[in-house]
C-alpha cells in the first residue's frame, strides 16, 4: 500500500490478505457503558473503550454535565453521578458526528431538572430528530428542534411519566433513549419494536442492576432503579470487523483471524446473510463478557453466491449494507436489498453514496428509493472515491480498491476516525 497524505489514501489491488487483527472496542457498546456509568452509583471502569471520535464525543458531553471521567489509552474510569447528580452544562453539548450521542443522551437529558442544548456537525445537523423528540415529549420533556425536525435539540427536562411506546421506525438509538428516560420516570416504561434492533442497552441495564424485562418485542424498564457502577470489558467492534470480513472473503488467497469480536446475536446479521452464500467464516472460542458474546472469526476467501437479502434482515445489518454492496459485485448472482430507506438518513445518504462510487469504479448498480441491486461477477476499476465525509463509505471503498484493477484514491480519508482510526494502518499491515 502506498504512502498517503492525511486526506487522500491510496489503495493498491491486493495479492492476498493474511494475519491476525484485534479490533478496538465496539462503538455502540462504548457509548452505552459511558452513559450508564455516568448515571450509576460508584465507579465504572471500562476496558477496551472504543477509539472512535464518536465515543469521545459522548465522553466530552458527559464531562460537560459534571461527570468525573479519566481516560488512559483505552481504559475509561467514570465516577458515577447517580440518577440525580448531573449538572447543567455551561455550553451547548456537542455530539459531533454522532447520532448515537445526540439521540441516546436526549433520553438522559429529558429526565434532568434543567435545560440542555445539543448540537452536532454538518452531517448530524441534517439527521432527523423528531423520532426521538416525539416519545420523550410524551413522557413530559419539552423539546425544541431546529427547522424541519433537525438539530439542534433544546431539551427542557423534568419530571417524567412512564409510557408504552410502539416504535414507528426500527431504531436502537430511539429505543435506548426511551429506556434511559424511563429510568427517571416513576413506574414502568415499555417500548414495543416491530423488528428487533441491537439490545446492548437492555443488557447493560440489567448488568448494572436495573429491573428490565423483555417479552416478544416488548421491553419494559422500571423507573427510579439504582444502577451500580462496575468493571466492564467492551467486545471488539463487529461493524468495524465487517470491512475485514468482506475483504478476506473477496480478496484472493486470503486468510484472516479476527480476535475478540462482539457476537451479540442482534449484531451478527452479516454472518447470517453471508452463510448461505457459501462464505468461509468460522466462529470459534465464543464466551460471554458482561452479558455480551465475544469470539474469534476465521475468514478465508472463496466463491460467493450472492442473492436477495430479506427485508426483515435489514435492521440487523444496517451499518454493514455499504460493505455488503461492495461484496455483491464479486458474487456469482449479485446482491439485492430493499427496505433500507433508513440508509438515506445516516452519516450520508448511503444508498446514493454507494451507487455513485460503485459507478465511479465502472460497476453496474441500480438504485431504488429504499435499496440497491448490484450485479455480480463485475470487474471494478480503480477510481477516485468521494466518501461524502462518511466513515463507512470510505472503508467500504478502500476494500473495493483491494479487488479493483489499478489504483484507487479515497478522498478525505480521515473521516474513518469517526469509528475506526486505525483502519488504514491495519489494512496496510494485512494486505500484500
Ligand atoms: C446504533 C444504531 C443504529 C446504527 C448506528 C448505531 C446504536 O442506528 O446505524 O450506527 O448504537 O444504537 P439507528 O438506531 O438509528 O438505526
Amino acid at each position: 500500500m502506498g504512502l498517503f497524505s492525511p486526506k487522500t489514501q491510496k489503495i493498491k489491488p491486493a495479492k492476498n490478505l493474511t494475519g491476525t487483527i484485534q479490533f478496538p472496542g465496539d462503538k455502540s457498546i462504548s457509548h452505552r457503558y459511558a452513559m450508564l456509568g455516568a448515571i450509576a452509583e460508584g465507579p465504572t471502569e471500562i476496558h477496551f473503550f472504543s477509539t472512535s471520535a464518536d465515543c469521545q464525543s459522548t465522553l466530552t458531553c458527559l464531562k460537560q454535565l459534571g461527570v468525573g471521567i479519566e481516560r488512559k489509552d483505552n481504559v475509561v474510569l467514570i465516577q458515577g453521578a447517580g440518577l440525580s447528580g448531573l449538572r447543567p452544562a455551561a455550553q451547548p453539548l456537542n455530539a459531533g458526528n454522532s447520532g448515537s450521542t445526540m439521540r441516546m443522551l436526549a433520553g438522559i437529558l429529558a429526565g434532568q431538572p434543567f435545560r440542555s442544548v445539543v448540537v452536532g456537525d454538518a452531517s448530524l445537523s441534517r439527521r432527523p430528530m423528531m423520532r426521538v423528540a416525539a416519545p420523550l415529549e410524551l413522557m413530559g420533556a419539552r423539546i425544541k428542534l431546529g427547522e424541519g425536525g433537525l438539530p439542534p435539540l433544546e431539551i427542557e427536562g423534568g419530571v417524567l411519566k412512564p409510557i408504552r411506546y410502539e416504535m414507528p421506525v426500527a431504531s436502537a438509538q430511539v429505543k435506548s433513549a426511551i429506556l434511559l428516560a424511563g429510568l427517571f420516570a416513576e413506574g414502568e416504561t415499555e417500548v414495543v419494536e416491530k423488528v428487533q434492533t441491537r439490545d446492548h442497552t437492555e443488557i447493560i441495564l440489567e448488568q448494572m442492576g436495573a429491573s428490565i424485562g423483555c417479552y416478544h418485542r416488548t421491553i419494559a424498564v422500571r423507573g427510579r432503579a439504582r444502577l451500580t457502577g462496575r468493571k466492564l470489558h467492551v467486545p471488539g467492534d463487529l461493524s468495524s470487523a465487517a470491512f475485514f470480513i468482506v475483504a478476506g472473503l473477496i480478496a484472493p488467497d486470503s486468510n484472516l483471524v479476527l480476535h475478540n469480536v462482539g457476537l451479540n446475536p442482534t449484531r451478527t446479521g452479516i454472518l447470517d446473510v453471508l452463510a448461505p452464500m457459501g462464505a468461509r467464516v468460522k466462529v470459534v472460542n465464543v464466551e460471554m463478557l458482561n452479558g455480551e458474546l465475544i469470539g474469534n472469526l476465521h475468514i478465508e476467501s472463496g466463491p460467493l453466491r450472492g442473492g436477495e437479502i430479506p427485508e426483515s434482515a435489514v435492521p440487523g445489518i444496517i451499518d454493514e449494507l455499504p460493505i455488503l454492496a461492495v461484496l455483491g459485485t464479486q458474487t456469482e448472482e449479485g446482491l439485492t436489498f430493499r427496505g433500507a430507506a433508513e440508509l438515506r438518513v445516516k452519516e450520508s445518504d448511503r444508498l446514493a453514496a454507494v451507487a455513485e462510487n460503485l459507478r465511479r469504479m465502472g460497476a453496474e448498480v441500480e438504485e431504488f428509493p429504499d435499496g440497491l441491486r448490484v450485479a455480480g461477477r463485475q470487474t471494478l476499476h480503480g477510481a477516485e472515491i468521494d466518501p461524502h465525509d462518511d466513515h463507512r463509505i470510505a472503508m467500504a471503498f478502500a476494500v473495493a480498491g483491494l479487488v479493483a484493477h489499478g489504483g484507487t484514491e479515497i478522498k478525505n480519508s480521515s473521516c474513518v476516525d469517526i469509528s475506526f482510526p486505525d483502519f488504514f494502518e491495519i489494512l496496510s499491515r494485512v494486505a500484500d
